[in-house]
């Protein structure tokens, strides 16, 4: 029995979701935006180019192209800033465990993210070779909550949309993964990620023993 696993990066696989934020949140004092943990929330899965679409639309802000670039820019260099200075105590609790597993199962492995980065974290953090594939910011045209890059990742992985099985952190990546048609599984919390076929709060909840009857579903 196979099964494809796709994981979503930023807030799944290493917590980098606090700076992303903290990213956002300085950028956006800059240009006199107040920014809320509620607003982060809305952001979680968003392409870097929407997300600032977003937090100018929040601040009633309309901005020239050339300031829109160059506060990408800004938001991204300050983002690897954080990055580079990450180890692998950075992973979640309990992430090597299950990629461990599933290697030990033989179930093919990809990463799902609207990241640009995402190649460069998994190599700091030492994780890139348990993937079998990466499908990241670079390889796709429609951000999270459009299902291409869950749908990417299932062709990479040779499997058929209803035999994957997604992991994700955000609203956004959760309806995605349901307008796939694959199961979807919420790491977070219940209040936010309710549309998830299951929720848990981190991969420490989810047993060697789930991943099995996925498996074998
Ligand atoms: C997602 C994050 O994984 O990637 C978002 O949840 C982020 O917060 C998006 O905006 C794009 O990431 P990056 O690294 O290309 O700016
Ligand atoms: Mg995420």
């Amino acid at each position: 029995n196979k099964k494809g696993f796709i994981f979503d990066l930023d807030g799944v696989i290493v917590d980098t979701a606090k700076y992303h934020f903290l990213a956002w949140q300085n950028l956006a004092k800059s240009i006199d935006i107040d920014f809320t943990h509620e607003q982060n929330e809305q952001l979680k899965g968003v392409s870097r180019v929407k997300s600032l679409e977003k937090i100018l639309e929040w601040g009633n802000k309309t901005i020239s192209e050339e300031l829109f670039t160059s506060l990408m820019g800004k938001k991204n260099e300050e983002y690897l800033s954080f990055i580079a200075k990450m180890t692998d105590e950075e992973i979640l609790p309990d992430v090597p465990r299950v990629l461990d597993y599933l290697i030990e199962k033989a179930q093919p492995i990809s990463l799902g993210s609207a990241s640009k980065n995402a190649r460069p974290i998994l190599e700091k953090v030492h994780l890139l070779s348990k993937f079998n594939a990466i499908v990241d910011g670079n390889d796709v045209s429609k951000a999270k909550p459009n299902p291409e890059v869950f749908l990417i990742a299932a062709q990479h992985l040779n499997m058929k949309p209803e035999d994957c099985i997604v992991f994700e952190d955000s609203v956004a990546g959760v309806q995605a993964a349901n307008t796939a048609n694959m199961i979807s599984i919420g790491i977070g919390e219940k209040e936010v990620l309710h549309e998830a076929d299951y929720i848990f709060s981190d991969f420490t909840e989810i047993e060697n023993s789930f991943i099995e009857e996925l498996i074998n579903r």
